[in-house]
């Protein structure tokens, strides 16, 4: 037993921890084994602990795990204190898993785990930190599940995308969108036209400044009241994530409710879901989305929601997401 506590401290000092007070313990289960008049026989394994390494997601809401392995008869349950920044978190359940929390966002996450094993041999080992924690994908603005709603502003109300770029092989408008985004509409713009169908993009990315002037335009134009029913505010805007175009084909009825009746608007009620696209403000979901119809405002979700939307007949993303009503800023 001393041999065995002497290689678990002697690797551990090499394999030294954050605190060097712990003892830490080799990588990997170590079983020692001698040939005995002709057999192997391997002996009872050294106690040993590897370093913790978590799995899962750095989001809030989401579940890490921290994975060890050991070798050696525990006396014990391990046990697991999960630390932010180093600390130990009040309240955290000394489990394998740790729910993230809306605290821990911008905040690394570790664990540390003891084993206690026959003989009185205490293991600590300290996993590395995780990178900072991720807001949910639905609260994200970059990533592509964000959903933005008159209860939902964009955070921070000025997000800009990393990167924007103009789809290829389209009439467009000039305003960009992500570049997912703009390889989907690529796709799907060449299957209209397979099906004698013409698509153009007549807006993508507003930025901030852009969708204040829009909005300002529209209230100008038709009063507040109105404008709040189709035009978004800075900072509310779907078109300031780079995840949205509004499209049009060449029978007029750009921006109108009569677009749903054109060839083009057609097309693209029965197909974009394929592309990963869907028609964020359907008719008669005002009380949900906050927005009057709008046949031509497709919203870029990836083909794998755009087809399990379809599938659930749900038709806006607050119900997909089970979240709550958004018919106004509130
Ligand atoms: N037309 C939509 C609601 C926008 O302004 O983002
Ligand atoms: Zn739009």
């Amino acid at each position: 037993m001393a041999a065995a506590l002497g290689l678990a401290l002697g690797l551990g000092a090499l394999l030294a921890p954050p605190n060097p007070a712990e003892a830490s313990a080799p990588g990997s289960p170590v079983a020692v084994s001698r040939v005995e008049a002709g057999r192997t026989v391997v002996a009872a394994a050294s106690p040993s602990l590897s370093r913790p390494k978590l799995t899962g997601s750095i989001r809030v809401g989401s579940r890490l795990r921290a994975n060890v392995t050991t070798t050696g008869r525990k006396s014990d349950f391990l046990h697991y204190e999960w630390l932010r920044d180093g600390k130990p978190i009040n309240g955290a359940a000394e489990t394998v898993n740790y729910n993230v929390k809306k605290a821990d966002l911008k905040h690394r996450i570790s664990v540390r785990v003891t084993a206690t094993f026959v003989g009185g041999v205490t293991l600590v080992s300290t996993s590395a930190k995780t990178e900072k924690i991720r807001p949910r994908l639905i609260d994200d603005p970059t990533s592509g599940q964000v959903v933005v709603n008159k209860r939902r502003p964009l955070k921070p109300k000025t997000f800009v995308p990393l990167a924007l770029t103009m789809p290829r092989g389209i009439a467009n408008n000039g305003q960009p969108v992500r570049p997912s985004v703009a390889r989907a509409i690529e796709k799907m713009h060449k299957a209209a036209r397979a099906d004698g169908v013409g698509l153009r993009m007549i807006s993508g990315y507003r930025s901030y400044a852009l969708q204040r002037q829009t909005f300002n335009a529209y209230v100008a134009r038709d009063g507040v009241r109105a404008a709040e029913t189709y035009s978004a505010r800075p900072g509310y805007s779907e078109h300031q994530t780079g995840l949205t175009v509004d499209l049009g084909g060449y029978e007029g009825c750009d921006f109108d409710f009569c677009f749903a009746s054109t060839k083009t608007g057609k097309w693209l009620k029965k197909n974009a879901y394929k592309y990963g696209f869907i028609m964020r403000y359907p008719n008669g979901s005002q009380k949900i989305t906050g927005y009057i119809w709008e046949p031509y405002h497709f919203r870029y979700v990836g083909t794998k929601v755009a087809k399990n939307m379809k599938k659930k007949k749900i038709q806006t993303l607050e119900q997909y997401r089970g979240l709550k009503a958004a018919p106004n800023y509130g």
